[in-house]
């Protein structure tokens, strides 16, 4: 799947040159990481080979072997520190187990997550709910002790959940000591927003499935504001994957107060808004738009992240502008770090931009990444459909349990 174009040799040219040299201009690289100067890409050339897609072949011009950090700017150094690493931890070839709604419990050290609902290798239809599952992170850390950098496989335990929880597709906290998601839907059955308990007997609280009795299209992604508002994305992936009746209403964010119930919307205007984040301060709200995908889309509709201002009393999102387009397939499941730069799952892994939507660099993959979650203390977790990765970083998330 790595992308190799003809302009590689002007490429080496530079290096063998020295004028451009990537290592001479970073220094000493991190571990499993390349170095790829825009200058050594800017111009291709009449004979080069450009990429016609988005979706196939991926911007890999060192040919390097994924899993790996691919760096455009320094400033990626210091979201990778001086020892990175980035490691699989869990793979099942053929179920797509690990999709999105990646919930960290600090309390038991365990990794959250729901398989894919409706798409390739998801095992999930208008038939068949899709699976929240769980690994624990003490595991990981045992077994990557015990094979160093090599891939490990990790126990994948899933939960026996309330069936009125339908083809989960977000997730975000703990909220109150409960996982929070929103479910999708299947068929007739409501899409909705469910309270899990993240222990035995996983039992669960519904605090959300209509708005005004109208049903949402299909729920897809979930934040907590710092105000402790619960925002949230509805979109017609449900139609488009073919487990959910035609939509009724516009794709668009809506937010909910979780104790009066109140629920109102906050943006519109999406093609299929999607993956929702906020900086730690609340002040400004990201929102990707996959539009670039699902039923007949083209890749010249949006693949796009968003940025908003985040109005201090009504929580509407202001100012709508572009953080990134990127390069390879769609920006999907977002989350922020302390630093305030921006992680977004994309084709060929996680892209990484600081909050001016320069692009800082890749946990390249080579392969699709729906979403990813900061793990405590310097542990970044990848969600990638049928595998999942260990990112041992410099950066770090914050409480995503709002107040
Ligand atoms: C840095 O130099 C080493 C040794 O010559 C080479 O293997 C590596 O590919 C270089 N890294 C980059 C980013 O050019
Ligand atoms: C491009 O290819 C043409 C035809 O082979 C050749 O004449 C030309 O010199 C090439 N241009 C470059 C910049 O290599
Ligand atoms: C990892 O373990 C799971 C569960 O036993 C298994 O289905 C999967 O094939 C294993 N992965 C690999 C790469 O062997
Ligand atoms: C799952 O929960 C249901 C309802 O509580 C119960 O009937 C069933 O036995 C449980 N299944 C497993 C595998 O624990
Ligand atoms: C699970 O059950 C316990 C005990 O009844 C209750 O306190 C808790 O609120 C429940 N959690 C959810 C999310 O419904
Ligand atoms: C896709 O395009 C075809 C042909 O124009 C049309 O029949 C179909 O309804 C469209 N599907 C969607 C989901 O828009």
């Amino acid at each position: 799947m790595s992308f190799v174009f003809a302009g590689l040799a002007a490429l080496a040219t530079l290096k063998s040159s020295g004028a451009v040299s990537s290592n001479a201009t970073l220094g000493s690289l991190p571990p499993q990481s390349v170095f790829v100067d825009p200058r050594s890409f800017a111009v291709i050339g009449q004979n080069g080979t450009f990429r016609a897609s988005s979706f196939e072949g991926f911007f890999n011009p060192t040919s390097t072997t994924p899993p790996f950090f691919q760096i455009f700017d320094q400033e990626f150094l210091k979201v990778l520190g001086a020892s990175p690493s980035l490691t699989e931890i869990a793979s099942n070839p053929g179920f797509a187990f690990a999709h999105e709604a990646p919930i960290y419990v600090p309390e038991t050290d365990e990794l959250f997550f729901a398989s894919n609902d409706g798409g390739l290798l998801g095992m999930s239809d208008l038939d068949h709910n899709n699976e929240v599952s769980k690994i624990s992170m003490a595991e990981v850390e045992a077994a990557l002790a015990r094979k160093s950098s090599s891939p490990v496989n990790v126990t994948v335990t899933p939960l026996n959940l309330s069936d009125t929880i339908q083809m989960t597709n977000g997730g975000t906290g703990p909220f109150r000591s409960q996982l929070l998601l929103v479910n999708s839907g299947r068929g007739p059955l409501p899409p909705n927003i469910a309270l899990v308990n993240p222990k035995a007997p996983f039992n669960s609280t519904i605090i959300l499935d209509n708005f005004f009795g109208r049903q949402f299209n299909s729920l897809n992604d979930v934040k907590i504001h710092p105000s402790g508002k619960i925002f949230f994305t509805d979109v017609t992936y449900g139609f488009l994957n073919n487990f959910r009746p035609a939509p009724l209403m516009p794709n668009q964010v809506y937010r909910l107060d979780p104790d009066t119930r109140a629920v109102r919307v906050v943006a519109d205007g999406f093609d299929k808004c999607n993956g929702i984040a906020f900086t730690a301060d609340g002040n400004t709200a990201y929102i990707s738009d996959t539009g670039a995908t699902g039923g007949n889309s083209t890749q010249t509709e949006p693949s796009t992240v968003y940025a908003f201002d985040v109005d201090p009393i009504s929580h509407v999102f202001k100012n709508r502008r572009v953080l990134a387009y990127v390069d390879a397939g769609v920006p999907d499941g977002i989350q922020v770090d302390t630093n305030g730069n921006v992680y977004s799952g994309t084709g060929d892994g996680v892209q990484t931009w600081n909050s001016e939507g320069t692009l800082l660099g890749k946990f390249f993959l080579g392969t699709t990444s729906a979403n990813m979650v900061f793990a405590g203390k310097g542990r970044l977790v990848i969600l990638a459909e049928t595998k999942i990765f260990l990112a041992n970083i410099a950066a770090e998330g914050f409480d995503l349990g709002g107040n």
